[in-house]
């Protein structure tokens, strides 16, 4: 079995095991398990715009500016948006599109020509590659906490010199996404992004917070803390719903510094209804 790969254990137990050629090819390469490859158009728009805000120098001053997709799902069109989007801001950038379920990169590789993405099966050992920077969303979601953390680690283990790794989730439109950044040494920071005019207030962006949090948003948890704050904020800002809804999320991240929580990053990010908060405030303790 796996290292990684003790999630879904549902799904586990409900397939034919050897009956499973998509498992089978899996596992004799990568760590983890094939899961529902949902995916949309424009759906990761919210973290590529916080990697081209954020990550561009880091990838620049790669000696080989290498990014990997992990598990892109039942078509390429995320992974190919990413290349897009960074490819004009890094000379040299590559981009690997990795995905534990076989049939997935064999259907993909049939339909490009000529091919502007390497599309490989690899999990979370990133089929050996060193890159400076992972993208991995909507992938840890249906593993369970404990291997979701042990993936962390097999993935961070896996990081070029100076990498980085994003491991979030969002929902199906895109409008709703939490995202942690993590290095060699541990997870640095969670950002929550949404489209701030869908929203009743921030907490309702628990339902997409990533597995390490998921269960941790809970009364005496700093995550729950941290978002009981946030709609407190947001409702003192109120006020301010008449210059629009982003205007008031900007007030309530204002307020969330005043009032000592450690956000991070600039703070024009707001304005894209954006926050960054350093992971040791919302870490389950
Ligand atoms: C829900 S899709 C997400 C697709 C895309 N990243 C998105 O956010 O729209 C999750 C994909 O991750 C793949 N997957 C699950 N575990 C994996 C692993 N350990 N390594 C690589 N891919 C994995 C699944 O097979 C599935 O295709």
């Amino acid at each position: 079995m796996s290292e990684a790969g003790g999630g879904d254990h549902k799904r586990r137990a409900s397939l034919p095991r050897k009956a499973n050629p998509r498992l089978a090819a899996g596992r004799a390469r990568a760590l983890g398990l094939p899961t529902r490859g949902t995916t949309n158009a424009n759906r990761l728009r919210r973290v590529d715009r916080w990697l081209l805000a954020t990550q561009v120098p880091r990838l620049r001053d790669a000696a080989r500016p290498l990014v990997v997709d992990l598990g892109y799902g039942s078509s390429a069109v995320t992974t190919l948006e990413l290349a897009d989007r960074l490819g004009p801001e890094v000379h040299g950038l590559e981009v690997v599109g990795l995905e534990i379920d076989p049939l997935r990169v064999a259907a993909v590789r049939a339909h490009r020509d000529p091919p502007r993405v390497d599309f490989r099966v690899g999990g979370f050992e990133l089929a050996g590659l060193r890159p400076v920077l992972v993208r991995a969303f909507n992938v840890l979601r249906q593993y369970d906490e404990e291997s979701a953390a042990r993936a962390w680690t097999t993935m961070s283990a896996g990081l070029g010199p100076g990498g980085l790794l994003v491991e979030g989730t969002c929902d199906e439109w895109g409008r709703r996404a939490a995202w942690v950044a993590l290095d060699a040494d541990g997870p640095l920071t969670l950002t929550l992004s949404a489209r701030v005019a869908d929203l009743d207030r921030p907490s309702d962006l628990a339902e997409r917070l990533p597995k390490a949090l998921i269960h941790h948003n809970v009364p005496g948890r700093p995550v729950h803390a941290f978002l009981q704050a946030f709609d407190a904020a947001w409702a003192a800002a109120a006020g301010l719903s008449t210059f629009g809804p982003r205007q008031r999320w900007t007030a309530a991240a204002q307020a969330l510094v005043d009032g000592g929580w450690p956000l991070v990053g600039a703070t024009r990010r707001w304005r894209h209804g954006e926050v960054t908060v350093r992971w040791s405030a919302v870490a389950p303790s």
